[in-house]
């Protein structure tokens, strides 16, 4: 079977034991409300680009005739949303050209569009993808656990340094350096910041497992590393010392509004959803797929009018308290 066809498969069925937004609980502030909830202002920036909507599609998929498919309804969302988009790693039109297409699309539309390669790629690729793409921003994704695990995967991981450092100094266009589900410590973040990186996406553990997909197609599976990785809120609160050199995304098991006005109390500044939107998509018609996330943009301004927040820079201000394994995390590791 095609690999992207097994990612799109079993990232559905790879449901995180366990998700640390349930781990951030938010003091209560508006039994005094100070403003009326069409007052409330969602934009947000990033990149230097303004967002309408503070939360995006992913990177998600590309490279075979179902992930076309896929692409053409996010991308007919996003525009009709008006919300931005990433396709998921170009790296398979790279190899057959036959691909380009599946990508494509998206960056036709009146939205603003990421293009998306791996660290383990050449220059040269990255260039590649933008002139074929044209996208305003490519993500580079850092994906060291999930190449170790797949049977296909690259080895080679030395040059992944240079390749970011070459894309940010030689690119014409902004570049956002990603994880893919599994984190980001306090040392990774120094270490990009010290490349050049200006915005990051920690892409924490919670939502997609690559580590489960990658094992479930695996004929050697490590199944006790199914586990690995640090929690989105872990790894934003590992942001934090670094918020005034970096802008953060966040993104990794963002289900619903209040877990994307966590990520903005937690200093994002912005929120990428893959796993949610692509369970709406295999499950309900485009037109559905809208109605859901124009609720979830009603669903933000609701939850910012109940914190008394009227833009989502004052999310900053707002108390919260950590629980379980979040609150472990946060009491014992020390990074420098
Ligand atoms: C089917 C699927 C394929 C993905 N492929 C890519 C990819 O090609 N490049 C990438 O940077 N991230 C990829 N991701 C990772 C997401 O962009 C995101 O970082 C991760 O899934 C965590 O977010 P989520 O929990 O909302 O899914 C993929 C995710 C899914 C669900």
């Amino acid at each position: 079977m095609n690999r992207k066809n097994d990612h799109l498969l079993l990232a559905r069925q790879s449901t995180a034991l366990h998700n640390s937004f349930d781990d951030m609980i938010i003091n209560h502030h508006a039994s005094i409300p100070k403003y009326n909830l069409d007052e409330i202002n969602i934009t947000t920036c990033i990149c230097g680009f303004e967002l309408a909507t503070p939360f995006f599609i992913n990177a998600i998929t590309g490279g075979s005739e179902y992930a076309k498919q896929i692409n053409q309804k996010l991308a007919n969302i996003a525009e009709k949303c008006q919300i931005a988009m990433a396709t998921g790693s170009f790296s398979p039109a790279l190899k057959n050209s036959e691909y380009v297409d599946d990508f494509l699309y998206i960056h036709n539309k009146s939205i603003l569009s990421m293009t998306n390669i791996g660290a383990d790629k050449s220059f040269f690729a990255m260039q590649q993808a933008i002139s074929y793409t044209n996208a305003d921003i490519l993500q580079i994704h850092l994906n060291t656990l999930q190449e170790l695990l797949m049977y296909e995967g690259d080895h080679n991981f030395n040059e992944w340094s240079n390749n970011i450092t070459s894309a940010i100094t030689e690119l014409n266009i902004p570049i956002i350096v990603k994880e893919v589900g599994f984190g980001m410590s306090k040392n990774t973040i120094h270490s990009l910041i010290d490349l050049g990186v200006k915005t990051i996406d920690i892409s924490g553990k919670g939502g997609t497992n690559f580590a489960y997909i990658e094992n479930s197609r695996s004929n050697n599976p490590i199944e006790y590393l199914n586990n690995w990785g640090i929690s989105t809120v872990n790894s934003l609160l590992n942001s934090i010392p670094y918020q005034s050199q970096c802008d953060f995304i966040a993104s990794g098991g963002v289900r619903n509004a209040l877990d994307i006005v966590k990520c903005f109390i937690l200093g994002a500044k912005a929120v990428g959803i893959s796993q949610t939107f692509l369970n709406w998509v295999v499950e309900y018609e485009e037109h559905v797929v809208v109605e859901k996330i124009e609720q979830l943009k009603l669903e933000i301004k609701k939850i910012m009018c109940l914190l008394n927040c009227k833009c989502l820079s004052e999310l900053r201000n707002i108390d919260y308290y950590l629980i379980n394994d979040t609150l472990h995390y946060h009491q014992q590791i020390t990074e420098k």
